[in-house]
């Protein structure tokens, strides 16, 4: 018996030992090599780009070592930012058939605090989009703004708030496009409420306030001096605007339920991309967390979710626990190194993707997902149950 148990077990291990992909092989290498008009260290032609996996192939031909490698980094020994997309595997999908899914394409919107976006996907807030082109966030809101799609920008960002603000689209958004503003609170908060007044005065939709970095030095040294903690942070800024505010960072369901208790207007899952916090956990597994043992949450407030999300599929998974808008950080830094153009093709990309998926999977509205949709049996084994 024991023999045999270990023997299975070293099967399990063989059969599970599949080189994890850097970036995700979707066949471009093979077919830009084949068709020997294409120089490796040079931009292939956006034409090619077929999936969000693409862009980070061609960032890389271009992009300075240092700036690659900022863009792509992860912390630790980088479990967690491979978890990000390893956990996609555990969950599959129940395709339902002869359902009437004719008019998914014109029912992809979502709304968020009575602001209407064209896809249920958002570009998340990433820091120093300069990197990859001179036009850096510009590109980003522009394409945003003609897509109509929620641009979350960075308080770290190679362009000003204000900046950003003037490229703002105006056409199909009551007059001024809307993007929300993602912050992080300063050692010294006057820096801090003045971010929030330069958000307001530019007509931010929202304040995304990115709760999962403590360890940063700045912060641990605040932490100490102040003897605050973040949620008397949070008190504070919610005292200081009257805009919704969305904690970022989110990765148990006892911080959801805190954050909905002390009157957060939004919430949103994350690890950061798998920056911050080593074996911190994937979106998809506190999502269903949450679910199981909080599910109210999802009605109470939006609830956002980012980190490894790459296809229309993942989206998919995502909503159908009841994540209303999905976030997408290095993909669109990657896909900078187009300019606006590449941004756009993206978001095209993925709004098709998620498209072609739903009608595969039989839905006809993003209305009509729902838990069943997934097989959780895997995710299930290892959930956190607060009654336990
Ligand atoms: C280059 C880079 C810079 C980032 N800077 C910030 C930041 O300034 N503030 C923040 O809240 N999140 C930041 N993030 C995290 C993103 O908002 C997002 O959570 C993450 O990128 C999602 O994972 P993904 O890259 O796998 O899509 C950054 C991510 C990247 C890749």
């Amino acid at each position: 018996m024991k023999y045999l148990s270990i023997l299975t077990s070293l099967v399990g291990v063989a059969l599970g030992a599949r080189p994890f992909l850097d970036v995700a092989d979707t066949g471009l290498e093979d077919y830009l090599v084949g068709s020997g008009n294409w120089t490796e260290g040079t931009l292939p032609s956006l034409q090619d780009m077929r999936a969000l996996p693409d862009f980070e192939f061609s960032a890389k031909q271009v992009l300075a070592d240092e700036d690659w490698a900022f863009y792509r980094l992860a912390a630790g020994q980088e479990w967690g930012y491979r978890n990000n997309f390893d956990v996609w595997g555990k969950v599959q999908l129940r395709p339902r058939f002869m359902t009437n899914v004719v008019n998914l394409q014109d029912n992809i919107g979502i709304e968020l605090f009575g602001y209407n976006f064209s896809a249920p996907f958002f570009i998340a807030p990433a820091a120093q989009a300069g990197y990859a082109h001179p036009r850096g966030e510009l590109n980003l809101a522009e394409a945003a703004g003609d897509e109509n799609l929620l641009y979350n920008a960075a308080l770290f960002a190679t362009k000003t708030i204000e900046e950003i603000d003037e490229v703002k689209r105006g056409d199909t958004w009551n007059g001024r496009q809307v993007i929300f503003q993602q912050i992080y609170t300063n050692n010294n908060l006057s820096i801090t409420w003045n971010d929030l007044d330069r958000a307001k005065k530019t007509g931010a939709g929202a304040i995304v306030l990115t709760i999962d970095t403590p360890g940063n030095s700045v912060r641990v040294r605040g932490a100490r001096y102040s003897g605050q903690d973040y949620w008397e942070i949070f008190d504070e800024v919610r005292s200081r605007t009257d805009l919704p505010i969305i904690l970022k960072g989110i990765a148990t369901v006892q911080d959801a339920l805190e954050a909905v208790e002390r009157g957060a207007d939004g919430i949103y899952i994350s690890n950061h991309g798998g920056r911050q916090l080593e074996f911190s956990p994937s979106p998809i597994e506190v999502a269903y967390e949450i679910y199981r043992n909080a599910p109210e949450i999802f009605q109470k407030v939006p609830v956002l979710a980012d980190s490894g999300v790459r296809t229309g599929s993942d989206v998919l998974k995502l909503l159908a626990l009841g994540v209303k808008a999905v976030g997408l950080g290095r993909p669109f830094m990657f896909a900078n190194v187009y300019g606006y153009e590449g941004i756009i093709k993206a978001i095209r990309l993925l709004k098709n993707e998620i498209i072609q998926d739903g009608w595969n999977l039989g839905i006809g509205s993003l209305e009509d997902l729902e838990p069943s949709f997934l097989n959780l049996n895997t995710l299930a084994q290892n959930v956190n149950l607060l009654d336990n």
